[in-house]
């Protein structure tokens, strides 16, 4: 798959069908995620694949109670998901929200079903600055391979537990980044579009003076900034 292709249509995916993901391509998936950079390449990290039933149906309850409480926050106003960026526009923001609500209902509803959870676990991740890279590598990987999913940090309302099911040895200091439901897909991959565009949360040189180029709509997979080639030399 084209590089670009993989940048630009890797969405979250929360509607996944139940079909396992064969371990080649599970292999493949987190074979291209350790390539990722890393402080020191100290590679402090640890994947762990659940796909017992029984676990990730302990799990799906926890993730249930887990997205309740987030969306608890939500609706008091406190939490990550609830103010947009100063400048952007809140009504888009609320249709947002309302979008990620539906599809993660389904998500929570389904928990059960999803072939794949993916834990990441790291010693001292520096904010997630030492995992993400290594988390989207995985998240691309496996867009490449027909695989989608979403990136959820909810089962850490639970850590305790979840270290508890999962039989994490804490006190070497990990601890869970972030968890991946995978699967493949029910819905089709489209370009994540609902991006403010380059020119509105860029600047150069100083903040707030203009970068220097519009980029009105997505470069990929129309590239209409690049030279006409048939002009050059
Ligand atoms: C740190 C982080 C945490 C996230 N947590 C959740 C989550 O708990 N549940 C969820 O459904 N999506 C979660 N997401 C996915 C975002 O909601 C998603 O990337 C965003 O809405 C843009 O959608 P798109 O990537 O499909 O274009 C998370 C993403 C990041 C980077």
């Amino acid at each position: 798959m084209d590089i670009h292709e993989a940048l630009y249509t890797t969405r979250m995916m929360r509607r996944l069908r139940p079909e396992p993901i064969p371990l080649d391509v599970q292999a493949r998936i987190l074979d291209a995620a350790v390539r990722a950079p890393n402080g020191g390449n100290t590679q402090r990290w640890h994947f762990l694949a659940v796909d017992d039933p029984a676990l990730k149906s302990e799990l799906a309850q926890l993730f249930r109670q887990g997205r309740a409480l987030e969306y608890e926050k939500f609706a008091a106003g406190t939490g990550p998901m609830v103010a947009p960026a100063p400048g952007a526009d809140p009504t888009r923001h609320d249709e947002t929200m309302r979008r990620i609500k539906g599809s993660g209902d389904y998500l929570a509803d389904h928990f059960e079903e999803v072939p794949l959870l993916l834990f990441v676990f790291a010693i001292d991740d520096l904010g997630g600055a030492n995992i993400y890279p290594a988390i989207w590598s995985a998240l691309l990987a496996a867009r490449a391979e027909g695989v989608g999913g979403v990136m959820t940090m909810v089962l850490r309302n639970f850590n305790d537990r979840v270290n508890e099911l999962l039989g994490v040895p804490v006190e070497e200091g990990w601890t869970m980044s972030a968890m991946l439901a995978l699967g493949y897909p029910r819905g089709r991959w489209g370009v994540a579009a609902n991006r403010r565009p380059v020119q509105e949360v860029s600047s150069r040189n100083h903040w707030g003076t203009p970068f220097g180029v519009d980029v009105p709509q997505p470069l990929w997979p129309h590239d209409y900034l690049a030279p006409d080639l048939a002009t050059v030399g």
